[in-house]
């Protein structure tokens, strides 16, 4: 990619790098967001950079991955699929997020907090207030200095999802829960501060570059 990082620009965003910085990536399935999430984690590899992602990023968030996207038929409740998500999001900070941070890395997270409150409350209907309570306590107050959405419709995503050639996970199934999903993240988004809002139809060149963009505006500001 021709997005490089100046020696300058390297100078002064380390300075406001000592408490690191945590940037997620958010949108429904098919939206691009772990193709974005390894060009940005590849354009910022001068940086103590980690990709990781939710549910995962630890071996118990693995396992517990397997479980939750496993489930296509043991139909598990929306209470234990919200709390084994959050169970992987507690490891995942403690273990490897938190220290991460200390270090001063830049931690990029394909999916977070937000993916619960859209596909467990928003799209299945659990209480908002109760996903915030318990995913503040799993992420020990922390959250995203930055997150991008990648906006698309969702019959784009869908044709997207079933290129791919891949059994469909329970989450990707039914466009009627695709469309909740999206409302989901524009009801959740139109209330919150440091959302990027990204065109998933960009090219994956053009998406990098505005999430770059966007991440060293925030750092020089911050610095
Ligand atoms: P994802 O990793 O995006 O799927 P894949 O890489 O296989 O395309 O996410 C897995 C699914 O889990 C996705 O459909 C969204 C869902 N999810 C939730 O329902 N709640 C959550 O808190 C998270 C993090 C994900």
């Amino acid at each position: 990619f021709p997005v490089t990082i100046n020696k300058q620009t390297y100078m002064d965003t380390m300075k406001a790098l000592h408490n690191g910085l945590l940037v997620s990536l958010e949108g429904i399935d098919g939206s691009g967001k772990s193709v974005l999430a390894r060009n940005l984690h590849n354009a910022l590899c001068n940086y103590s950079v980690i990709l990781t992602k939710e549910p995962g990023g630890t071996p118990l968030g693995e396992k517990i991955r397997a479980i939750l996207l496993g489930n296509k038929d043991t139909n598990m409740c929306p209470k234990a699929e919200f709390l084994l998500f959050a169970a992987s999001r507690a490891e995942h900070f403690e273990k490897l997020v938190i220290p991460e941070l200390k270090k001063g890395s830049i931690v990029i997270s394909d999916r977070m907090a937000d993916s619960s409150l859209v596909y467990q409350g928003y799209a299945r209907g659990l209480s908002l207030d109760m996903i915030n309570l318990v995913n503040t306590w799993a992420m020990n107050e922390i959250t995203p200095q930055l997150t991008f959405y990648l906006k698309i419709d969702a019959q784009t995503a869908f044709k997207r999802i079933q290129k791919r050639n891949l059994p469909l996970t329970g989450f990707e199934k039914e466009q009627s829960f695709i469309q909740k999903t999206i409302e989901g993240f524009e009801t959740l988004f139109a209330q919150k501060k440091n959302i990027v809002t990204l065109n998933a139809q960009d090219t994956p060149e053009a998406l990098t570059e505005q999430a770059l963009d966007a991440v060293k505006h925030y750092l020089t500001l911050n610095s």
